[in-house]
């Protein structure tokens, strides 16, 4: 198997150290929250994938129809020569847009970009060996963090798929999509997946599936605090709570304190109180409309291209190109 190059700019030490003052800053604060990034270690990231199979959670397989349906158009229209993909995880659907971008264009790299080394070192050996004549790139990092460190030259396309655009909080979205007009060239493109906004009888069903693999999902973060900061959380006693902000338009999930607890937080010298029925905000998944896209886009530097959505309007790929 071809081994792909891959730059680390985010050490175990980096993690740990953006662990301690996400926690310390969410726990202490009024409501508690926690950012939606600490859910993916190993069980976090099995668990995402057992979610993205089930019958309630209709997000990544419409995307993926869309994506296998348009992916020819975005190909000719983007004309990219290199494929950079934000949070590529497992590469999943990466290799429709490789086998797209290659018949249809110009294309010569494709630059993976996770915060996982374990993750990415598998995908991006793999796409290397899948595809011969790619030249294949992994970068490590928090794409959230900075995008200073992806490669520059080649007329780019960053992808960021799957809708995870949606778990930053609006100030945070505008400072990644800033970030990335600022790392691309007048005339270089951004594919944006996104979901729409929908009937919250089907979008709250697919955050609170009948399995209990979400609710699951959700407790993960606490066990990955229990491990990597020794915290003393009992995840049987947070029930999971997940529903339809309509003001905000955005999935919120929540843990909910099934009992009053006190949880002793080791590495940070810590102790949390938690009254009974104190809720946790764990994620917000926010939904969008197309005219809110096209706006924040704008705002950020970007014009839209085009716009696809499926045949239910759950969900959006948008080409945008920076100004
Ligand atoms: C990471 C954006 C794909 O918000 O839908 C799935 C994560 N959370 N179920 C989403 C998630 C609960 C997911 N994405």
């Amino acid at each position: 198997m071809s081994a792909a190059a891959l730059d680390i700019h985010l050490t175990d030490e980096d993690l740990t150290a953006a662990l301690r003052s996400d926690v310390r800053e969410g726990l202490t604060a009024e409501p508690k929250w926690l950012p939606p990034k600490w859910f993916y270690d190993a069980r976090g990231s099995e668990l995402f994938e057992l979610i993205t199979a089930l019958p309630e959670y209709y997000p990544t397989r419409t995307e993926r129809a869309l994506l296998e349906q348009v992916v020819g158009e975005i190909a000719k229209l983007a004309q990219a020569e290199v494929l950079v993909e934000l949070g590529a995880g497992s590469a999943a659907k990466t290799r429709l847009l490789l086998e797209a971008l290659t018949a249809e264009g110009p294309l010569k790299t494709y630059v993976p970009q996770d915060v996982s080394v374990s993750a990415l070192s598998a995908a991006a050996d793999q796409v290397s060996a899948e595809f011969p004549g790619l030249s294949v790139h992994g970068v490590v990092s928090d794409f959230t963090a900075t995008l200073d460190n992806l490669p520059r030259g080649g007329r780019r396309m960053i992808a960021f798929l799957g809708g995870t655009i949606g778990n930053l909080i609006p100030s945070e979205r505008a400072a990644f999509l800033q970030g990335v007009h600022e790392v691309l060239e007048p005339g270089e493109q951004l594919l944006l997946g996104a979901g729409l906004v929908i009937d919250p009888a089907i979008l709250v069903p697919a955050y609170d599936d009948a399995a209990g693999v979400t609710a699951e999902f959700n407790r993960n973060v606490l066990h990955v605090l229990n491990g990597r900061l020794h915290a003393d959380f009992d995840p049987d006693h947070f029930a999971h709570v997940a529903l339809w902000d309509a003001d905000n338009e955005w999935i919120e999930m929540r843990l909910e304190a099934t009992e009053a607890a006190t949880v002793r937080i080791e590495d940070l010298d810590l102790t949390v109180e938690f009254a009974k029925g104190e809720q946790l905000r764990t994620e917000i998944s926010a939904k969008f409309r197309r005219e809110g896209l096209e706006s924040e886009l704008a705002a950020a530097g970007f014009a839209t291209e085009r716009i696809w959505t499926d045949a239910d309007d759950r969900f959006a790929l948008v080409l945008a190109e920076r100004r």
